[in-house]
């Protein structure tokens, strides 16, 4: 089924999707200029930018975006690092499948900044949540998540460059697994219909137990 990923950003998350597989019909960035619409040509995939500041609201935003979406046949949407908030109708109007990527163990540290929040509370483990996007800012329905040691002596750069490769590892296994129908997003609630627990185990030794 046909995803449309929306960014905003460096575009490290959307190459780990497009080297996935995943079939990504589309890319929204709403920001112009940003590396992700590189790494989205880049992959042979079509771009576009709606700028908010090219619109009256966010509801006007959102049906543009949701024209976009819908004009190159999405059926469901990653987030990656596309910095807004969705308007319950375009919600609705993918049928609850959107999903968002946010580099914290939510519901810790959600909202911007979220590695630096983590970093400066000198947190010993934090990590990555994969979930759906509701209404709110980052309180959507938990998916999956993975945790990432803190270590002694990290930065802040070495920590966030951490979080990012566990976010590589994870987004793109649930997504696939979204995409395969082992779970199922209805109503606000995650329904894992494959070997959740198996299939978890082996992120978290790859990126918890073995951080590097
Ligand atoms: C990621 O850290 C993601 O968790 C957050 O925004 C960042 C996007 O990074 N939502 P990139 O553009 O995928 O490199």
């Amino acid at each position: 089924m046909s995803w449309g990923v929306l960014v905003g950003g460096q575009g490290s998350n959307l190459r780990a999707i497009l080297d996935s597989g995943l079939p990504v019909a589309w890319v929204v960035s709403h920001r112009p200029g940003v590396r992700a619409l590189d790494v989205a040509r880049a992959a042979g995939v079509g771009t576009t930018v709606l700028d908010p500041r090219d619109y009256r609201d966010r509801a006007e935003y959102d049906r543009a975006l949701v024209r976009v979406l819908r004009a190159h046949g999405v059926r469901r949407v990653a987030m990656a690092g596309f910095l807004r908030w969705l308007e319950p109708a375009t919600i609705a109007a993918f049928d609850g499948q959107i999903i968002n990527i946010h580099p914290s163990l939510l519901p810790s540290f959600p909202g911007l900044h979220a590695v630096e929040q983590a970093y400066r509370h000198g947190v010993r483990w934090t990590g990555v949540t994969v979930h759906a996007v509701d209404e709110g800012q980052d309180t959507g329905p938990i998916i999956a998540q993975i945790p990432v040691p803190c270590l002694p002596g990290d930065t802040l750069e070495t920590l966030t460059e951490r979080i990012h490769r566990a976010e590589h590892r994870l987004y793109p296994r649930v997504l696939a697994a979204i995409d395969r129908g082992l779970v199922e997003l209805a109503n606000g609630a995650v329904i894992w219909k494959g070997d959740y627990p198996q299939w978890n185990d082996g992120l978290y030794s790859a990126s918890a137990i073995n951080p590097d």
